[in-house]
């Protein structure tokens, strides 16, 4: 089988991680390169979670490091969800920097696409600021790229924020660079991850499945502050999943926009919208119907 060239950028992140163990072992997929960007945590510990991740499974990929911070605000940061490292719950061996390159994420994204004979895949699982970097610098690369799956955004609820998914809400002005490129961008939103629960018992069961299991099942006992009981949300593995599995899921072509404003989006009013009664409130209370 001719495995199809991927190149991933990400934050890890336990969910990251887990994106990252299904994707690499894949038979489908090649994966030529690995950017880091700070999302979960800084930009030193996602390089060096990486990094640590391809010495678990002794995978030589080239990693470049990307932007430290987003576009143009100040950083956040998860750690309260994947712990100080970001990789909280597994005792790693400390990684050299042998897999590091010299150039910056947004740099090795455009090497890799250009000596690609074929078109690449492309897999963003944290904030998009080495995305929207690449895309100014490199709007030509856009034309060998086969097809660009992210985990963010949300159709519903947000998790960081009422409406905001943590990814686009970490650099909403990123995620609007990408999503307005005319890239065929596949969504994995918030709304999907939050159907792909994990249980106790489904951990026990990753648990068996030999050195990665049993990392895997370390990381999820520390995970969204121990939340397991309730069920883990898994939401950049949806990611690898739809890479490998695309009938797992169901779609729709939709025109998204980002907000980056932090105004509500206006509502529409029905013709058919009845008036709002009276309020007993004067002043006080509004009702708008949509
Ligand atoms: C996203 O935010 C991060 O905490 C996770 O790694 C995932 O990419 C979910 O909103
Ligand atoms: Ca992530």
């Amino acid at each position: 089988m001719n495995r199809k060239p991927l190149l991933i950028d990400t934050d890890p992140g336990i969910d990251d991680a887990i994106a990252l163990a299904i994707i690499l072992h894949s038979k489908e997929y090649d994966v030529r390169l690995i950017t880091s960007t700070a999302g979960n945590v800084g930009i030193d510990k996602t390089t060096k979670n990486i990094l640590k991740l391809l010495k678990f499974w002794n995978l030589d990929i080239p990693v470049a490091k990307g932007c430290a911070r987003p576009l143009v605000r100040p950083e956040i940061d998860a750690s309260g969800v994947h712990g100080d490292s970001g990789m909280d719950g597994y005792d790693f061996e400390e990684p050299d920097e042998r897999l590091l390159l010299d150039v910056p994420a947004a740099v090795a994204i455009h090497q890799k696409i250009q000596e690609s004979p074929d078109k690449v895949t492309m897999m963003a699982i944290g904030p998009l600021t080495n995305i929207a970097l690449w895309l100014r610098l490199y709007p030509e690369d856009k034309e060998k790229v086969e097809e660009f799956v992210i985990m963010g955004g949300s159709m519903g609820r947000g998790n960081s924020g009422v409406l905001a998914e943590y990814n686009c809400h970490y650099d909403p002005e990123a995620a609007k660079i990408l999503f307005d490129s005319g890239l065929p961008v596949v969504m994995m939103g918030l709304d999907v991850g939050l159907q792909a629960l994990v249980y106790p018992e489904d951990s026990a069961k990753i648990k068996t499945f030999g050195r990665t299991g049993e990392m895997i099942y370390g990381l999820l006992q520390r995970y969204r502050g121990k939340g397991l009981k309730q069920g883990l949300k898994m939401y950049d593995a949806c990611a690898s999943a739809y890479l490998l599995k695309p009938e797992l899921f169901g779609y729709v072509n939709a025109y998204v926009d980002v907000e980056t404003s932090g105004a509500p989006p206006p509502r529409q009013r029905s013709r058919s919208a009845k008036r709002a009664p009276p309020s007993p409130f004067p002043g006080r209370m509004r009702w708008t119907p949509f």
